[in-house]
Parts: C-alpha cells; structure tokens; sequence
C-alpha cells in the first residue's frame, strides 16, 4: 500500500456551500443557508475559523448561484468599517475587519448539483497536487482543540488520509457515510470498507463520518472513477472506498462535541449551547429558558 508524503504541509481547506438549504425554508428562499447565524455569528464564520485555527491558509468555497452573501462576508466592507471608525465604534470595526483577515476566500461554482463528491471534484484545479481538509458546513465540531487539527496531526503521525468519526446509535447510521476497518487503538482505525448511508444491518460499524476529512490528493483521481451512486449523485464516501483500495486511510474518533446544524433541532441546541458560553448572555438566556419552560404557552402563532 502506497505510501503517503507527509511532508506537504496542509494550507488548504474545501468547504462545500452549493446546496439549496431546502431544509430550512423560508429562511434561504433569499439568504445562503451558510449565512445562518448561531447565535451572531454565521455558521460558514464558525467553519471557516475552525479550518484557520487548525494551520489552513486557503479556504476553497464550492459554490453556487446566490451565494455571493458569503464571499461577501469575508471581504472588507469599507463603507460599514468606516462608518464605525468614524462613530469611535473600534471594537465593532475590528470584529469586522477581522473576518475580512481570516484567509485567503477561492471561490468556484458547482454549476450542476452533482452530488458532495462532485463539489470536492470541483475544487480539484485549485487544490492542485497537494493533500487537503474538507469540512463540511452542517455540521459543527466544539472542541479545545479544532477537530481538523486533531486529523492533520493524525494525517502527519501516520502518513494517510483520515476521516473524523463519531459513534452513533443503530438507528442513526442511515443518515451518515459510515466507516468498517481495523481498530489500531481506541480511537484509530485503519479503515478498509465505508457505505454511504446503509441500512441498520449493512453498516461496517457504528462510526459515522460527520463531516471533516483530510485526504491525500489521489481522492480526486477516485472521484473521477466513481460513479454516481446513493440518490444518483457521486458520493465522497464512494470515492473514500477507492482510496482506502489504494492507500493508506484511517478514521480518528476526534475529541469533542458535535452539533448537526443542517437539522432545525441540532440547530437551536447549537444556538443554546454556543449562547450559554456567551459570558454576557449565558445569564439572560438561562432565566430566558426557566421562564419558557415552567410558563403554560402564551398564544400561539403561527
Ligand atoms: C454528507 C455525506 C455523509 C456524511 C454527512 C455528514 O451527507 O454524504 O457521508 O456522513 O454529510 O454530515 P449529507 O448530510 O450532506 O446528506
């Protein structure tokens, strides 16, 4: 088995924004899904800064028409800067000027929605022949250390591509690309079989991949041999099952606590979650929750 040079650092993070957010109408008939703040701060912000937190340089955004809000968001807004600058609001124009400083934003277009394997394929011209993180945008990782570093120092200590997983229950693995292999510790397998949301009795075990991967660059060669597959589109869990045919591939049970905001419910646990750690709101939003949940319901609206 091939393998891995690991001497190429890992500058660049693909992060597919192409899907439509469907589950989360009305709220993107006009606004990118990936403009959704937990609590003020856009879940593509969070992504983005887990990905700068863990080394990364260039972000490769996959996107779509009617995305420019999130290209838009990691520019500079001189105007709003200035604004502020000129009304002695300095900390609101850093927290700005901030997020314009994060990373280099490359953009492309998934011009067809082909699929997760076919939006990474996309990113392959700028990605160029180095390995890479993919993070995925529904899903947020909280963890001290940023869940994408914790696979680049496994990706470095032992030369191979790995995905980050978590264990689920049964009755979960349909909704996840789902990994079987050797366990080499607790927490390291070498991963030799993944189904792409299997039923309950065909999954390889209980570690699902919730979105965060660092691949060599030979995914994109795979990627180009897979066919479509799951709902008719190229699936990345696919194309891992190629590559760990051809090299070195491990799964890393990473440390930490993982929110599914693609989910309306994951979602406001996310938006709690993130807001309780908020020392200016942590107090407010606990009495805020007593208050809802001893009260009868007041009305109600539709
Ligand atoms: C995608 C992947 C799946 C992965 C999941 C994580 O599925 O295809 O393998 O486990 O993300 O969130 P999606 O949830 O986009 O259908």
């Amino acid at each position: 088995m091939a393998a891995q040079p690991v001497n190429r650092k890992i500058r660049t993070a693909v992060i597919p924004a192409a899907g439509l957010g469907t589950r989360f109408l009305p709220a993107t008939k006009a606004i990118p899904k990936e403009m959704i703040p937990i609590v003020d701060v856009p879940m593509i912000q969070h992504i983005v800064e887990e990905a700068v937190g863990a080394g990364i340089e260039n972000v490769v955004l996959v996107t779509a028409r009617h995305k420019e809000a999130i290209e838009n968001h990691f520019d500079f807004n001189y105007e709003l800067e200035d604004s502020l600058d000129k009304k002695q609001k300095q900390d609101l124009a850093d927290v700005s000027r901030k997020i314009g400083k994060l990373c280099n934003l490359i953009s492309i277009r998934q011009k067809t929605p082909m699929g997760l394997g076919h939006a990474v394929l996309c990113a392959a011209p700028i990605v160029g022949d180095e390995p890479f993180a993919i993070l995925l945008g529904d899903d947020l990782i909280d963890s001290k250390i940023p869940c994408t570093r914790q696979l680049i120092d496994i990706y470095e200590a032992h030369g191979g591509s790995v995905v980050g997983v978590m264990e689920v229950a049964q009755s979960e693995v349909s909704k996840y690309g789902m990994v079987g292999g050797k366990m080499l510790n607790p927490r390291l397998m070498h991963v030799d079989r993944l189904v792409e949301k299997p039923k309950p009795a065909d999954a390889p075990s209980l570690f699902a991949i919730p979105g965060r991967y660092v691949l060599s660059p030979s995914i994109f060669q795979c990627l180009r041999e897979t066919k479509p597959g799951k709902g008719g589109e190229i699936q990345l869990t696919d194309a891992l099952q190629l590559l760990a045919e051809r090299e070195k591939l491990f799964a890393y049970v990473y440390e930490g606590v993982r929110y599914d905001t693609g989910d309306r419910l994951g979602f406001i646990e996310a938006t709690l979650a993130f807001a309780l750690r908020r020392p200016e709101l942590a107090e407010g939003v606990r009495a805020i929750m007593k208050k809802h949940l001893s009260e009868k319901p007041q009305g109600e609206r539709k």
